[in-house]
């Protein structure tokens, strides 16, 4: 990877490195051309600007100045199958570095899979990326985050807000310190213990729960009463006939 164009004072946890850029297409692109070329786990790269960012299922990312955008390279062993669950994990260290923020930790919520909402709107993104060896165990995983500091984007599918807009000032190193470091502990968390206290945590800052929802995933819906998350991390709602139906992948609406 290219030497750091720009130069913020950021404290990492233990053992992670910083790659600062001014501007990239995508800080998850940059992780995973590092990843490819060897680089260790522990890999933040930083950007101030992305040119191409990322969004979940296809879609993409505005990413002007002022807001926040890093990925970070892990190597966990761990099994593929498992992989998925360090999107609960991101968004549980996201969610607690909001909160902190805000010190209104009552207004911020995680809503199913990996999103973090601010009185309802959304205030960042999680897009996890992998590569998985022939053995079944992952090769490495990218953590990528964009968090709203300074700006909301507007003409969004969904309603959008920023810290700026929920009165916090603040530098965008600091939201980057405050967040590495809650997700140092969230992956340390999950690496010793599992994912039953993730799924634990998630579900105690858990937007919906026990209310009637609608799941979409590729042309399919389903309405249910959003239960609870299983062993894996998949939603289960609770259909009106009474059944379980577990949803692995999707998004989530309120029912109207
Ligand atoms: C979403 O659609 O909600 C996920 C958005 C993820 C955006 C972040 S910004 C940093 C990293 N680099 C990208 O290109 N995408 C992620």
């Amino acid at each position: 990877m290219s030497e750091p164009d720009e130069a913020s004072t950021v404290a990492l946890p233990a053992g992670w490195r910083l790659a600062e850029r001014a501007s990239v297409d995508s800080t998850n692109l940059e992780a995973s051309r590092a990843a490819e070329a060897g680089a260790a786990g522990g890999l933040v790269v930083f950007a101030h600007e992305q040119l191409a960012g990322r969004g979940r299922q296809g879609r993409g990312w505005a990413s002007p100045r002022g807001n926040l955008y890093c990925s970070v390279l892990l190597r966990p062993d761990a099994l593929v199958r498992d992989g998925a669950q360090l999107s609960f994990v991101a968004a549980l260290a996201v969610h607690d570095t909001v909160a902190g923020l805000l010190g209104k930790p009552a207004r911020a919520g995680c809503k199913w899979p990996n999103d973090v909402l601010v009185g309802g709107a959304k205030i960042a993104g999680i897009l996890l990326e992998s590569r998985g060896r022939p053995d079944g165990r992952l090769d490495w995983v990218i953590v990528g985050t964009g968090i709203n500091v300074a700006h909301a984007p507007r003409d969004t599918e969904r309603p959008a807000t920023s810290l700026s807009a929920e009165g916090v000032d603040v530098a965008v190193a600091r939201v980057l310190e405050r967040y590495l470091t809650a997700l140092d502990e969230w992956v340390n968390i999950w690496l010793r213990d599992g994912f039953d206290p993730v799924r634990a945590a998630w579900l105690d800052r858990a937007l919906s729960l026990g209310r009637t929802i609608r799941a979409r995933w590729g042309r399919r819906e389903v309405v249910g009463r959003f239960e609870t998350l299983d062993a894996g991390g998949a939603l289960v709602l609770r259909t009106e006939d009474g059944a379980l139906t577990r949803v692995g992948a999707g998004e989530i609406f309120e029912a109207s």
